[in-house]
């Protein structure tokens, strides 16, 4: 950090990137490991298949291969990078997987760390670089939302291992002194309703010597009241947007593209109609990837935006949400 920059007054967005594994399990598959269909799978949820991390997979890989192919579309130099922020609940270093993704970027100028806000992750971590660009702290930033839940997941628990897959995504963003797409954002946190979805510790006690206890560490896997969650989403997303597009002077109408975290097709459909935004405006590719967590929303807009859905000047209205209980959501202008 060399100094403060204060002429930097707007973020302008420069590239998006993604990656998924190559092993895809469908729903038909997953109905041979538990009693379920993809009849009650696909009406439940949406989803059709997921991706699936094997061995080479990891937060740090994935992430990896995202932030590239975003610097490549924003044609910049890696040691111009000055900020790396990794969303991520599921590390492959518990003391972070940023670095190691700066490492392998050989993006030596860019300080990097880890960010945890499960499914929030990627929102709350744009966030936060962007109040670094407008801070004038730093120029340019690379946000990487990356989740590997299948490690996390109990494969024999029907009611949670249909909806999570594995995955990656990132954008490239920068700061600008002429205009800012950025156009504003809100957070929220509800620790009081967290027993909702968990993936807690699991220490088994053990001692070091004599008297001296320890606890050994590791996870359980991921413990989710369905209902409770969708219920929490159902309500508080379409509140969080209402509010940030009153507080921003926009009209429903005036938006491009809604693009929710990836959790469910009829939260998505939920969340639409009371803000009164058409299902054609409605970004979702949870059919073929789950839910991926920190890496839903990059993930799908990189899509979008190589697809040319997403076009200069469109104006997204986002929201993430989940375990937290956290939730938060962010209006920008593409470009
Ligand atoms: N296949 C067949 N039957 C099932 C399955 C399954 N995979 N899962 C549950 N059922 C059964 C239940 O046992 C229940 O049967 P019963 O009535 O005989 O007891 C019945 O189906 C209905 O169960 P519900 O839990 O009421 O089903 P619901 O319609 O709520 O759908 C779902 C469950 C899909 C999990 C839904 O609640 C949901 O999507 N919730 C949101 C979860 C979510 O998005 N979590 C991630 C948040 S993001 C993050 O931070 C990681």
């Amino acid at each position: 950090m060399e100094g403060i920059n204060f002429n930097q007054i707007g973020v302008s967005f420069k590239g998006s990137g993604s990656y998924v594994p190559d092993q895809i399990l469908t729903n038909p598959k997953i109905s041979q490991k538990v009693d379920t269909s993809n009849e009650w799978i696909k009406s439940r949820t949406g989803i059709s298949e997921r991706r699936i991390s094997s061995i080479g997979d990891n937060v740090t890989e994935m992430g990896y291969a995202a932030a590239l192919s975003a610097i490549e579309m924003a044609h910049w130099d890696i040691k111009t990078i000055d900020l790396i922020i990794l969303a991520t609940s599921t590390p492959n270093d518990l003391f972070g997987s940023a670095p190691s993704v700066q490492a392998k970027l050989g993006a030596f100028n860019a300080v990097a760390f880890d960010l945890t806000a499960a499914c929030s992750g990627f929102l709350f971590a744009l966030i936060t670089a962007s109040q670094f660009l407008k801070g004038g702290s730093f120029k340019r930033a690379i946000v990487i939302g990356a989740d590997q839940l299948s490690s996390f997941v109990d494969w024999n628990d029907r009611r949670s291992c249909i909806l999570f897959g594995d995955g990656a995504g990132a954008l490239a963003i920068e700061a600008t002194n002429e205009f800012d797409n950025f156009i504003g954002f809100d957070m929220r946190t509800d620790g009081g309703r967290g027993s909702f979805l968990n993936l807690p510790s699991k220490n088994n006690k053990d001692s070091i010597i004599d008297d001296i206890d320890f606890l050994s560490g590791g996870f359980s896997s991921i413990q989710m009241n369905g209902q409770e969650v969708y219920k929490f989403a159902v309500k508080e997303v379409p509140i969080i947007l209402e509010k940030l597009l009153k507080k921003m002077k926009y009209n429903s109408d005036q938006v491009d593209w809604l693009l929710l975290h990836q959790a469910n097709q009829r939260i998505l459909d939920s969340v639409g109609e009371r803000l009164k935004i058409p299902r054609e405006k409605i970004l979702s590719n949870l059919e073929k990837y789950g839910n991926t967590s920190a890496a839903t929303i990059p993930l799908m807009m990189d899509e979008a935006v190589r697809d040319y859905r997403i076009k200069q000047n469109d104006i997204i209205a986002t929201s993430g949400f989940g375990a937290g209980l956290s939730w938060g959501a962010a209006l920008i202008k593409w470009g």
